[in-house]
Formats: C-alpha cells, sequence, structure tokens
C-alpha cells in the first residue's frame, strides 16, 4: 500500500464494516478472503489476533511466501508496525515477532520453498495466517493446516487473504462460492462468470481431505457419508475404542471434518484506503484489462488469451519518428535467437530487436522492430550494423541467459558493440507479467507504432501472444525496451 495510506493512524483498532469484519467473524476453520486488491485483507490478518493476544500462550503465524514480499511497504510485517505499538507489543525486527505484554506472540515468516513447512514440524500455531495465498504451493497450505493445533485454550483456525488468479489450485478450493457458469440458460455470456456468488458468501461448507482430494458436504454429515470418509471414520473410532476411549460417530465426524469460507471484498469495503489514497483505484483502472478484472473487479476466471496483450487496433500510427526534442529515452532491445528456418526445424524462435522510445509527453513510440531468423554469426553482424544506423543516441539492452554461457555471450556482445552503451541483464519473472506494464500502456492508447514494412509481422507476433503456437519473442524484446525507456530518466543518462 501507498506510503500516504500507511500513515494514515488509526484511532480505534477495528475491522472495517463489511469485508474485514465479515472475514475476522466467519466462524470456519478455514477462511478465505479477497478478491480485489485494497480491499483491507493484510490489515485485517493483522488485526485478526488482536483478540487474543490477553492470552500468554497464544501464538499466531503470518506466512508469504517470501521474506522480501513479507518486509515490503504494505507487506504484513509494515503494516503490523501501524496497529501492535498501540498495544504495547514490542518488535523483533530481526526475528519478525511482536512480544505483547501478556507473552503472547506475533509471528512473520516465509514459506519460500515447499520443504520450508517441514521447520514446522511440532510446531503448534492456533491461528495461521497465510497473506496472498495463490502465492503459496496446495502442499504448503495443507501442511501447515495439519500444524493448526491449540493448547491455549482457543479453537485453531486458519486465516488467508488472496487475489484472484484463474491458474490457481485457490480456485479449485472456492469454486463453491464462485458462478461457474459461463453461459446462461439462454445460451448468452453471463456477465456473472467468475464473480462470487452474493448468497453464498460467507456460508460455510463442510469437507475433509482423502488422499489429494477434497470431499464436500453442505454439513459434516454429509461429508462422512462419503465410502472413504465412512471408512476412515470407523478405523479412528475401532481405534478409540481400542484405546478404551468413549467416542461416538459425531464426535470422529467433527474432528476429521473441517468447515471453510470464502469472503469476498471489495475496495469500495476499504474506506480507509480510499479517504487515504483517493487515488488507488485509478492506479489500478490504469492496468491491462485483465489484471482489472482481477484486481478491481475480482474475478477468479478471468485469463489473458491470445490477443488480450497488444491489439493492432489500440495504437495509433506515425508515419516518421518523433523530434528528437521531443524524445526523452530511446532504446533498442534484444531477443536474440541463433537458427535458420530448416528442414529439422521448421519453426525456429526469432531473433527481435526492437526500437523503442518514451516521449516527453510521457506517450511511448514503436520506432522499429527487426524480426529475423538467421545463424549466429549474420546475427552478430546485424546487431552491429543496427546499432551503427540507429546511432550513438539509442542504447542498446540485451537478455543475459542464465549460467555462463549466457555471461560470455554477453561479455561478447559488449565488445562487439564496443562504443555504445550496453545495458545486459538477466531475464526475469515470466513473460506475461514482464509484459503487463507496457500493455497497459498500449491498451490506455499511450503507444505510437511508426509506419514501416515490418509492421505487419510485429502486429501478428504482437497479436498472437500470449500463446504457445506463436513466437513472442517480440513481446520479450518490447517489454524489456520499454522497461529500459521507463526507467531511463533522460536521453543523456548513463543507464
Ligand atoms: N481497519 C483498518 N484500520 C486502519 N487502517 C486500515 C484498516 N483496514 C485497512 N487499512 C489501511 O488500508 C490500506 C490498504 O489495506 P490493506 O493493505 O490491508 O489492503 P490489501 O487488500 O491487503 O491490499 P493488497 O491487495 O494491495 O495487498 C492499508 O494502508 C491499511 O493500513
Ligand atoms: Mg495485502
Amino acid at each position: 500500500m501507498t506510503a500516504a495510506a500507511a500513515r494514515a493512524e488509526p484511532e480505534v483498532i477495528s475491522p472495517q464494516p463489511g469485508f474485514q469484519t465479515r472475514f475476522l467473524s466467519s466462524g470456519a476453520d478455514i477462511t478465505i478472503g479477497g478478491g480485489a486488491a485494497g480491499c483491507g485483507k493484510t490489515a485485517a490478518e493483522i488485526i485478526a489476533p488482536i483478540a487474543f493476544v490477553d492470552l500468554p500462550e497464544f501464538r499466531a503465524t503470518v506466512f508469504r511466501r517470501n521474506t522480501t514480499s513479507l518486509r515490503a511497504g504494505g507487506g504484513a510485517w509494515d503494516e503490523s508496525q501501524k496497529f501492535y505499538p498501540h498495544l504495547g507489543a514490542k518488535p523483533n525486527g530481526s526475528e519478525l515477532y511482536w512480544q505483547f505484554p501478556s507473552g503472547a506472540r506475533v509471528k512473520m515468516a516465509h514459506l519460500e520453498y515447499d520443504s520450508t513447512v517441514y521447520d514446522y514440524k511440532s510446531a503448534q500455531i492456533p491461528l495461521i495466517i497465510f497473506d496472498e495465498l495463490t502465492e503459496f504451493s496446495a502442499f504448503q497450505f495443507w501442511y501447515m493446516a495439519s500444524r493448526n493445533r491449540s493448547t491455549c485454550g482457543i479453537k485453531p483456525y486458519i486465516l488467508a487473504g488472496t487475489n484472484p488468479d484463474a491458474d490457481s489450485w485457490v480456485a479449485d478450493v472456492i469454486a463453491w462460492w464462485i458462478d461457474q457458469d459461463e453461459f446462461l440458460p439462454g445460451g448468452e455470456p453471463n456477465p456473472r462468470y467468475g464473480f462470487a456468488i452474493a448468497d453464498r458468501a460467507g456460508v460455510l461448507r463442510y469437507f475433509t481431505r482423502v488422499g489429494d482430494e477434497l470431499i464436500w458436504g453442505d454439513t459434516p454429515a454429509e461429508v462422512a457419508e462419503h465410502p472413504s470418509v465412512r471408512a476412515d471414520v470407523e478405523t479412528l473410532m475401532a481405534e478409540a475404542a481400542e484405546r478404551g476411549e468413549p467416542t461416538t460417530f459425531e464426535r470422529v465426524v467433527d474432528d476429521v471434518v473441517q468447515s471453510l469460507t470464502y469472503i469476498p471484498g471489495k475496495l469500495s469495503e476499504n474506506r480507509v484506503l480510499e479517504r487515504a489514497d483517493p487515488k488507488y483505484r485509478g492506479k489500478l483502472m490504469a492496468m491491462t484489462r485483465v489484471e482489472r478484472a482481477r484486481l478491481l473487479d475480482g474475478n477468479w476466471k478471468v485469463k489473458a488469451t491470445t490477443g488480450d496483450y497488444f491489439k493492432r487496433s489500440e495504437v495509433t500510427m506515425l508515419d516518421f519518428d518523433p523530434p528528437d526534442d521531443e524524445i526523452a529515452a530511446i532504446w533498442r532491445a534484444w531477443d536474440l535467437a541463433a537458427t535458420e528456418v530448416s528442414e529439422s526445424n521448421k519453426d525456429p524462435d526469432y531473433t527481435a530487436g526492437v526500437k523503442m522510445g518514451r516521449l516527453k509527453n510521457g506517450r511511448y513510440f514503436v520506432s522499429n522492430a527487426i524480426i529475423v531468423r538467421r545463424r549466429s554469426d549474420e546475427v552478430r553482424q546485424l546487431v552491429r550494423r543496427t546499432a551503427e544506423n540507429d546511432g550513438h543516441k539509442v542504447k542498446i539492452a540485451l537478455f543475459q541467459d542464465p549460467g555462463q554461457a549466457g555471461k560470455d555471450q554477453a561479455q561478447s556482445y559488449i565488445k562487439l558493440l564496443a562504443g555504445f552503451t550496453v545495458s545486459a541483464e538477466p531475464v526475469t519473472g515470466d513473460k506475461e507479467t514482464n509484459a503487463e506494464p507496457l500493455s497497459a500502456q498500449w491498451q490506455a492508447g499511450n503507444v505510437y507504432v511508426v509506419s514501416g514494412e515490418w509492421n505487419q509481422l510485429y502486429f501478428a507476433l504482437m497479436e498472437g501472444f500470449p500463446s504457445k503456437d506463436v513466437h513472442d519473442d517480440p513481446v520479450d524484446a518490447s517489454s524489456r525496451a520499454f522497461k529500459k525507456c521507463v526507467n531511463s530518466r533522460s536521453m543523456f543518462d548513463l543507464y
């Protein structure tokens, strides 16, 4: 969240009406809440333990997939600074926990790898909290859920905040709460497809896990009707009888069956944020269509499909490059490949070199794209010749492949391009995430494309993204050129 929002001091610490209140009082063993960015998930997760911090034995752990996000602005650690000091809690910044006067502790921890969960093998954590649940693996979640035990007198439970992700395992877990009908009975598209079903928000359902499968029911008894659950319950009853412990079928069912619910939230339910950062909504509006549908509208079904990122119809064509005095930065980014079309490889990757500029008025222009399939020696000549044609004012960005071979190749290109400004950086993140920032500008109509013969192939490949059948090299090169343009202050900066 923004610094302005973070500075907004709460007068009284309490969940806000709406999403946060429902999220914190669902009564389920597992409550998954969220849907929209900024609806107050992280703050609610931090407020949740406050109800129990007078119990000396109480422990809560807030998990985030990695420590960087945990400590980042708007992350759980940052957010806790805003609330816990008012309660007399003392922070331990190196181990990331808060000690409350009673002895209760709230810890923040990462679960970077699947194997990290084994650090919690014998832990007993009555309140387990996941911030950004879709970042975790299903394995991590279910393992930690099995650690959710309590000796301090409160019923153990799990809270998890999340934004929608159609491809995530979380989408399957909460499927019952989400409208799964793509079409209405009349055949027309269902406008509610992917959104939370209003009548089901906060309704508890029951399940148990048998292997990796979740067996659901509207009541614990309904779950227990499933043959493998019934068999498990009977085994547990027989074991209890052997130990001489009196038990009933219902009591054992109660132990093996858990309740789960989903609470959808909207940005408009976070009045604190809307007041502190009225521009936040505008920032979400400025994202790509897909991101907006997920993060602003809370849609769990929307996925990027071919053509969602870079439609030809959304750019303005120019006859010539804008004049130099209107240009703030200009880069050519290369995504290199080294294979010609041949009998054995009919469809190799392209070498793509995209020249893009940022204008002083805040818009961008694609000046030229070279998209070819050549052998490596020819590609080297092409890169050198292009640098000479572009001139020294155009800086050059290269992708550095992982490993020593990648470093060597980058070094050899830097030598080849002696006299030019070259930046060779490794590829990080996935292609779609990397394409987002340029796509948002493209969709907002802020990108010009200069007319040229290269346009046809360039647009065909840009419109074909994302698809496993269409080469994405020009998209990668465009995304990189864009990033470099955004990050360079002026044409005369080094990088
Ligand atoms: N009950 C509250 N009291 C005081 N401040 C609050 C409260 N709820 C939310 N806020 C503030 O609103 C801002 C946004 O809330 P929060 O960070 O919890 O949203 P989020 O849903 O986690 O957002 P994101 O999707 O970006 O992770 C934060 O600065 C937070 O401190
Ligand atoms: Mg958050």
